[in-house]
């Protein structure tokens, strides 16, 4: 079977334990509706038939990906009540347990301190993360390499800040002296520097771009959405991890945001969080979802699997 669908009776399973807790409400009955829902679904089953088989495990030229089984599962779940985490008493036990995912994945980067909320993915994120920024410097510049993710260019518009790019090397990062002749002409407040870009996984030189801020004293709005999975791996190579490293030690002072999709963890939903930092952000989605990929140039030519349309 192509699609993971034999878990679906574990969900059954746990609607039914669920269920367990809310047995003591009225009964409401529902109207038969099956014969409807089942037009509706095998229509949509149909249609989706045209997508590129971008889930298959060996189509590796689009990051988009199911989530994990569990993460799959347990959305479903919670979809069963839907819970409102904007205030405890909208989701209680939702709430307490996306404090605990944001804490996993803030120690994850191993920050002990910190304060999160989930959101839905990267783009979130990163608004978060520059509206936090042009708050703290009114009026100045964000600059981001040529190779940071399109929202960072957009971001900075719906918010009206102004925006410039930097050139990258050959190497798709950061070109620290492009980088340093923005800086001398002055008013840089935020510098976004991507660890793992989005069209080659290229990871911004951070510590160069760490010694030019203590010249200059911009914020630095790290974008680890799609490379925070970095920080799970062992087997980098030493000019990546040596990234990961300074990214965690420079967290430790005064205001680092982290922006978290949780599509793989129990709520299905994603997450943004700030650290106490005055001069750092972070966007960190655990799975990136964007559906948005055309600024990415040379990605078809990395597909493994040709895309099989049907006749
Ligand atoms: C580096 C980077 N930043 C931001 C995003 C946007 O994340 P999302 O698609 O979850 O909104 C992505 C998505 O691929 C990304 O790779």
């Amino acid at each position: 079977m192509q699609l993971d669908s034999q878990t679906l009776p574990l969900l059954r399973e746990a609607l039914e334990k669920l269920e367990e807790a809310f047995r003591g409400l009225p009964t409401v009955t529902h109207p038969d509706e099956s014969s409807r829902l089942r037009a509706v679904l095998t229509t949509v089953a149909e249609r989706l038939q045209d997508n590129y088989p971008y889930f298959h495990p060996l189509y590796a030229g689009q990051m988009l990906k199911p989530p994990h089984a569990i993460a799959r599962l347990a959305y479903m779940l919670s979809l069963w009540i839907n819970p409102n985490n904007h205030a405890l008493d909208g989701g209680r036990a939702s709430s307490a347990m996306e404090k605990e995912a944001v804490a996993e994945i803030a120690a994850m980067f191993g920050w002990s301190t910190h304060l999160g909320h989930l959101t839905g993915g990267g783009t979130m994120a990163n608004l978060e993360g520059l509206w936090a920024a042009g708050r703290l410097t009114a009026g100045a510049m964000v600059v981001a390499s040529d190779q940071a993710h399109y929202t960072h260019q957009r971001v900075s518009a719906v918010l009206q800040l102004p925006f410039i790019e930097v050139q990258s090397d050959e190497k798709a990062r950061m070109d620290v002296q492009d980088l340093n002749r923005i800086l001398e002409r002055g008013n840089v407040g935020t510098v976004v520097v991507t660890l793992g870009t989005t069209g080659t996984g290229s990871v911004d030189p951070l510590p160069e771009i760490l010694e030019l801020q203590k010249r200059y004293g911009f914020r630095i709005h790290a974008d680890a959405a799609y490379g925070g999975y970095f920080a799970l791996a062992d087997n980098l190579q030493a000019h990546t991890s040596v990234h990961s490293k300074r990214c965690r030690a420079s967290t430790p002072s005064p205001s680092i945001r982290t922006s978290m999709d949780s599509n793989r963890m129990v709520a299905g939903a994603s997450c943004s969080g700030i650290l106490p930092s005055a001069r750092c952000t972070a966007t960190i989605p655990l799975t990136p979802t964007s559906r948005q990929r055309s600024s990415i140039s040379g990605r078809s030519a990395l597909s493994a699997l040709a895309p099989v349309r049907r006749p």
